[in-house]
């Protein structure tokens, strides 16, 4: 089978990686890709937000599964269109990804289906959106509605902070449409864990347990990023946790899509707050996360296109998914000034995947060739990915090939999995 994945960041390497490790895929194609994706599939040039090109692409090369990794297609409604065209694609339809695209439309949802998460309100005007802050105690949570590339939420510690965000998004509009509508929620406190499941409408099927690295340095300061690292399994996650994740947030969620007629198929990530063992939402997504894929697909034992299949034939309940005992830790490796301003096309050395053993792979996500040399092409450069019997050694794993790597202004931080794994040697 001819495979079409979607998107170019580390994500989409850990997905062409798996991929290409299916007897059953024939050639495999990525739009974009990077230059690590170069080495495992076909790159074509199409953005992934160009619909009607990758629509075209998958007639004419006969694509038999199209696997969709960024939300911007989702929320476009790439799945949709490419479902009216007859052609197989892996990805909820537009009103599903809502779940995703509309934090609004997501809150309405959990208070209709009891899927505990803050309470909250959604404001569209000025006026009443200062009013309801200046009555609620800080800190509070503040949200633009749509997609804003991770940079949408604001958890302001005083009232202050707090209106400034809700002016910067109804008034000045700093966020566009994203930022017409607002929702004003509590903070809550505990640890952050991420939970992705497959769905296929009617069956979830959880994945290994996840967590993630936001903030771009050592002991969580500094501003967010897209990703600084991960690890799973997340200790916090006990089998009991999951399950009870599983029953009271993720099917009352698919339960509530299908309820206003659009059932979801692909893979719902479950943002979690867990304080005292009770989990919270804090958002959903409606794709893999990124860099969670990175840590979570190396566990998978079963044969990636088998499970893509079931869901999209609705057929989750049928199959076995089955997952290694390991762990895994993901260093991302940044370009220095990230997430602010920062130089591209800088000479990558040490990035020869021969060095690296079978317990590592260095997933990609911003590079690029330049007259066949490697070179950075954007805020997160590499995912240095070990593999271990325990989250300690994949963690001494993915250090050392991370540290193996130099570019001018390389950033990486010494805390990834750090108060799982002790400190790094
Ligand atoms: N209610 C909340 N209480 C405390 N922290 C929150 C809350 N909502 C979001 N956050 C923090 O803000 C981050 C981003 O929020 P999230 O809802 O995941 O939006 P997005 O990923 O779209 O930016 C979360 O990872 C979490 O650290
Ligand atoms: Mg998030």
């Amino acid at each position: 089978m001819k495979i079409l994945v979607i998107g170019g960041g580390g994500r989409e390497h850990a997905l062409v990686w798996k991929l290409a490790q299916s007897p059953r895929v024939s050639t495999l194609y990525c739009a974009p890709g990077n230059a690590g994706i170069s080495r495992l599939a076909t790159c074509v040039p199409i953005p992934a937000d160009d619909l009607a090109g990758l629509k075209k692409f998958a007639q004419e090369n006969n694509i038999g599964l199209t696997v969709v990794g960024p939300e911007a297609p989702l929320a476009l409604g790439i799945a949709d269109e490419f479902r009216q065209a007859k052609l197989r694609i892996f990805g909820p339809t537009r009103n599903a990804a809502k779940i995703e695209s509309s934090k609004a439309f997501a809150k309405d949802l959990m208070v209709r289906q009891h899927i505990p998460t803050a309470p909250a309100h959604t404001f569209e005007s000025l006026g009443p959106a200062l009013k309801y802050l200046e009555s609620r105690p800080a800190p509070m949570v503040v949200k633009a509605d749509g997609l804003a590339q991770g940079k949408g939420v604001v958890v302001a510690a005083t009232h202050d902070d707090a209106k400034e965000a809700v002016v910067d998004m109804l008034e000045r509009q700093t966020f566009g449409l994203a930022g017409k509508r607002v929702v004003i929620e509590e903070c809550l406190q505990g640890e952050e864990i991420t939970l992705m499941a497959f769905a296929d409408g009617k069956t979830v099927v959880p994945m290994v347990a996840a967590q993630d690295h936001k903030r771009v340095g050592d002991a969580d300061t500094g501003p967010n990023t897209g990703g600084m690292g991960a690890f799973a399994p997340s200790p916090i996650v006990t089998a009991g946790l999951r399950d009870r994740i599983v029953r009271e947030i993720l099917y009352p969620a698919i339960e509530g899509l299908s309820r206003v007629g659009s059932p979801f198929y692909g893979v719902l990530y479950a943002g979690l707050m867990v304080k005292d063992g009770e989990p919270f939402v804090l958002e959903f997504n409606a794709r893999f996360g990124d860099p969670e894929t990175q840590v979570v697909l190396p566990l998978l034992k079963t044969d990636l296109v088998n499970v893509l299949e079931a869901v999209i034939e609705h057929r989750l309940d049928q199959l076995q998914i089955e997952w290694t005992e390991q762990a895994a830790v993901c260093v991302a490796l940044t370009s220095g000034g990230y997430p602010g301003a920062y130089r591209k096309g800088l000479p990558i050395t040490g990035c020869n995947d021969d060095r690296f053993s079978e317990d590592v792979m260095m997933f990609h996500a911003g590079t690029a060739w330049k007259d066949n040399n490697l070179v950075t092409a954007g805020g997160r450069v590499l995912g240095a990915t070990g593999l271990g019997p325990d989250l300690s050694t994949a963690r001494s794993r993915a250090y050392e090939a991370a540290k193996a790597i130099t570019f001018d202004g390389v950033h990486f931080r010494q805390d990834i999995a750090g108060r799982v794994g002790g400190p790094v040697s």
